[in-house]
């Protein structure tokens, strides 16, 4: 297992160039079946999550390559439509990939999908997705068989906007005969990407973005190119790493629109926060304010993945800040991690408080997930003395290249076995 090795005390600056969207590029790679034809994806992330992705492609029979940021697929020569549980269990998200095998191949097979760090993480409103489009499901020996001969467009309202969900309704409704309408539809920058891309093979998609989205399918559907828009966790992370480390950072290729919610908690703070075209310079300023209450939504709230790095870098603010969980049952196992290094927060069901400003110290930690091995580096960045991170698996399903990223924008850190 990889460890991160990072001394904190030292001070950010110069220019990080923001990676491809993981969760844009993941939905586009299960579209690019839809068509049969060439897909090529730029800006992709160099990330194990997209490895997993490329491998599930590969299994139902594709063409899948990836090199130096660019994915390339044809799927023409699909032949299966299962995910076997080895590759579900690798990458949870893999459940992206039923809308659009069922698309294409009128039948799914899916192990169920576990829960995660996160929490439980159902599927339930995939499923009705699906059979409002005219598919029957079985359930038996933890697979899930989804069979749908013809699919038909129709109305699916989701009780909650789930983004998953509404990807996969519109992958779902690519192929359904006559006008699909999803109500309560997720409007997360990835939607809107991935109903761009679904209008580059031909399928007419309107709405996408907003709450309400049309998807008209059934047409015959081509090859495209498209291009990955920037990953705002990603950006919203290096955000929150100089604001805890102290200096100034230059994002390049941020997206301004799609950054709104965070960028204001972190001006609310007093981090300066200057725009030129796409590029962000960020400076973080000697005195920090707390963030006062920051409550996770649904786009275009405040995006639950940036909770934990901005909680880490929060505990160098003078003062309370409370952080309210509404999305994920289980999205605080960065806490525990965080106290071994010092950290004052209580946590209450889905609240939690921090006090600071706390003078973090180094300490071996472990990643729990995703975001909450971000918010260790945060940090690490800002503590004295050395810090490991254990469990950096977690962070590359998400991060390209987390250590020489670091250090190039002169933080001390390094990989190690
Ligand atoms: C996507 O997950 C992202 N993943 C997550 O990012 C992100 O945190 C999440 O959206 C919210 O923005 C990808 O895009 C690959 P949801 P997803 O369906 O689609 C409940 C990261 O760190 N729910 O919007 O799984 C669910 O339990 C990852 O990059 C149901 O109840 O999120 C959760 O409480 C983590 N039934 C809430 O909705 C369902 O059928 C949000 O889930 C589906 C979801």
């Amino acid at each position: 297992m990889s460890g991160l090795r990072i001394t904190g005390g030292r001070a950010l600056s110069g220019k990080i160039h923001v990676q491809g969207a993981k969760n844009s590029v993941l939905p586009i790679m299960a579209a690019s079946i839809l068509s049969g034809g060439e897909t090529v994806i730029k800006n992709c992330p160099d990330l194990t999550d997209v490895d997993a992705a490329l491998r599930i492609l590969r299994h139902l029979g594709c063409r899948a390559e990836y090199s130096r940021g660019t994915a390339y697929v044809d799927s023409s020569a699909m032949t299966r439509c299962d995910i076997p549980d080895c590759l579900m269990r690798e990458m949870r998200s893999s459940v992206i990939f039923l809308g659009a095998i069922l698309a294409r191949c009128g039948e799914a097979k899916l192990s169920m999908p576990g829960g995660c760090e996160l929490g439980p993480r159902p599927i339930d409103l995939h499923l009705l997705a699906m059979e409002r489009l005219g598919a029957s499901i079985e359930e038996s020996g933890g697979n899930i068989i989804l069979r749908a001969p013809a699919l038909v467009g129709g109305r699916i309202d989701l009780t909650f906007p789930s983004v998953g969900a509404t990807e996969n309704a519109m992958l779902a409704a690519s192929a359904a005969r006559g006008v699909t309408l999803i109500t309560n539809a997720a409007r997360e920058p990835e939607i809107l990407d991935l109903g761009g891309y679904l209008r580059s093979i031909g399928v007419r998609v309107a709405g996408d973005g907003t709450s309400t989205v049309t998807v008209e399918g059934g047409g015959s559907l081509g090859s495209a190119e498209h291009t990955i828009i920037p990953d705002r966790i990603a950006a919203a992370t290096w955000v929150a790493a100089v604001t805890a480390a102290g200096g100034e950072l230059t994002l390049e290729g941020a997206c301004q629109r799609d950054l709104e919610a965070v960028l204001r908690v972190f001006g609310q703070m007093g981090v300066e926060l200057d725009w030129q075209g796409n590029e962000l310079s960020v400076r973080s300023p000697e005195l920090l304010r707390p963030p006062r209450t920051v409550t996770t939504r649904p786009y275009p709230g405040f995006p639950t993945d940036a909770q934990p790095p901005l909680m880490a870098s929060a505990l160098r603010a003078q003062g309370i800040s409370v952080f309210v969980e509404t999305i994920f049952e289980n999205r605080f196992r960065h806490v525990p991690e965080l106290r071994r290094m010092g950290a004052e927060i209580k946590v209450d069901g889905r609240v939690a408080i921090t006090e600071g400003p706390v003078r973090l110290h180094g300490a071996v930690t472990a990643a729990p997930d995703l975001r909450g091995g971000a918010a260790l580096i945060v940090a690490a960045l800002s503590a004295r003395g050395e810090s490991i991170i254990t469990g950096v698996h977690h962070i590359d399903r998400g991060y390209e290249n987390i250590a020489e990223a670091l250090r190039s924008v002169g933080a001390q850190a390094e990989r190690i076995d």
